[in-house]
């Protein structure tokens, strides 16, 4: 198996927020809200917290399947919560999806905050991965619903190139050896689920979705 190769944790540079945004991730960004509407059930009331949100795609994605939601997108870099804040005022979202600066590492929220946890492509930025599953579960309360996706660490770093070939071929080169970056810097199922059982989150599930994703995913029983 291939070594971790960290990347760097926020996407602070302008450049590099903006080449995020307008690449096209509508299905992806898709099916990740369609999971996490069937994992949450018919519930039509819930405070959530998405951590790392990037331009904001997802939470506004959320909102037009769970209009009674609030949701607070985090992010610890400001190119990319500028780009949410325009997204979620373009949409006429401001009164339910709430842009926060913040480390995922240290959420400025009280414990038990929140009913719904979820993240879309965060993980593999962190290294500390202890202090990020310490918050997760520090914000949530017996019956949350805890939900994040991410890219899973290929074997070699040929797969890793096969995989960007396969899936961002046609996106520009800064946004493919990103993509490349990324796979080197995520972890497997396995790492994965050391770090849950090291957070006391080993009630939840981890499982490999795709050929590159993995879900981790379950409600809080403590
Ligand atoms: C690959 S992007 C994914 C964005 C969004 N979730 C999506 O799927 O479109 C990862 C995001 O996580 C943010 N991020 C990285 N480390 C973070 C941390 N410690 N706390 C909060 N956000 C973080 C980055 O700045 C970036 O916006």
């Amino acid at each position: 198996m291939m070594e971790r190769q960290p990347e760097p944790e926020a996407m602070d540079l302008e450049e590099e927020a903006a080449a995020y945004a307008a690449a096209d991730f509508a299905d992806v960004n898709e099916a990740f809200v369609e999971r996490l509407v069937t994992l949450a059930g018919p519930a039509d009331r819930a405070l959530a917290l998405d951590l790392g949100t990037g331009p904001g795609d997802i939470p506004l994605r959320l909102w037009r399947r769970r209009g009674g939601w609030k949701i607070v997108a985090g992010d610890v870099s400001r190119a990319m919560l500028d780009l949410a804040r325009a997204a979620i005022g373009a949409a006429g979202a401001a009164g339910a999806v709430w842009p926060v600066e913040q480390d995922a590492k240290s959420a400025p929220f009280r414990s038990g905050a929140f009913d719904v946890v979820f993240s879309n492509s965060i993980l593999h930025h962190i290294t500390d991965t202890g202090r990020l599953w310490g918050e997760v579960a520090r914000v949530s309360k017996r019956g949350t619903l805890i939900f994040l996706r991410d890219l899973a660490r290929p074997n070699s770093a040929g797969s890793a190139m096969a995989i960007v070939k396969k899936y961002a071929g046609t996106e520009s080169a800064l946004l493919q050896e990103e993509y490349y970056r990324s796979l080197l810097s995520a972890y497997t199922v396995a790492e994965v689920r050391a770090q849950l059982v090291d957070a006391g989150l080993d009630g939840l599930g981890v499982e490999m979705v795709t050929d590159r994703h993995l879900d981790v995913f379950g409600r809080v029983d403590g």
